[in-house]
């Protein structure tokens, strides 16, 4: 089984189910051989990195940066799994009241730096909410799953 890990903050109702859809596309019925942990951000760490195989990550913009619980899983996880994770393959979505580009570029500096691989841009869920955001996350979700089984990630 590979195993697809997603790393998401959610402190409303709209994020949460943000990471409720990433989680249902990466349990399409459809894919057997994927196994998905989900994880907030604050109780996921260096030994859940080590074990997947494909990350999705999640975050609010606050303050025009991450949420500082996604930040606080890099500040724990980086070093520990600097040399073992290079090119995991990850994603993100970003939920961004009004703008999402500090956020997306702190995010990317920090992948650039542990070498993981992009396999899709980052997803900026931004200004008003819309309910096409679940979906777009969903088939994120999906994506990575389905990338993973069929081994093109
Ligand atoms: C303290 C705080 C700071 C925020 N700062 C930003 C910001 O810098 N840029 C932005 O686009 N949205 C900002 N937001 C809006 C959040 O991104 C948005 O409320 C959050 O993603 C939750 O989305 P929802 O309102 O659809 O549930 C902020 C929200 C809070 C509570």
């Amino acid at each position: 089984m590979k195993q697809l890990l997603i790393v998401a903050h959610a402190p409303s109702s709209n994020t949460r189910g943000l990471r409720a859809a990433a989680e249902r596309g990466a349990r399409h019925p459809d894919i057997e051989a994927v196994e998905v942990t989900v994880k907030a951000p604050l109780d996921a760490g260096p030994d859940d990195v080590r074990r997947c195989d494909a990350i999705l990550l999640g975050t609010t913009e606050n303050l025009g940066y991450m949420s500082g619980a996604l930040k606080d899983f890099f500040d724990r996880s980086y070093y520990p799994v600097l040399e073992d994770k290079q090119g995991l393959p990850c994603a993100l979505y970003i939920r961004a009241g009004h703008d999402g580009t500090g956020t997306r570029r702190a995010v990317e500096s920090i992948v650039t730096g542990l070498r993981w691989k992009w396999v899709q841009e980052p997803l900026l869920l931004r200004g008003e909410w819309q309910d096409d955001f679940v979906d777009q996350v969903e088939e994120l979700g999906l994506y990575l799953a389905a990338g993973l089984e069929a081994g093109i990630l």
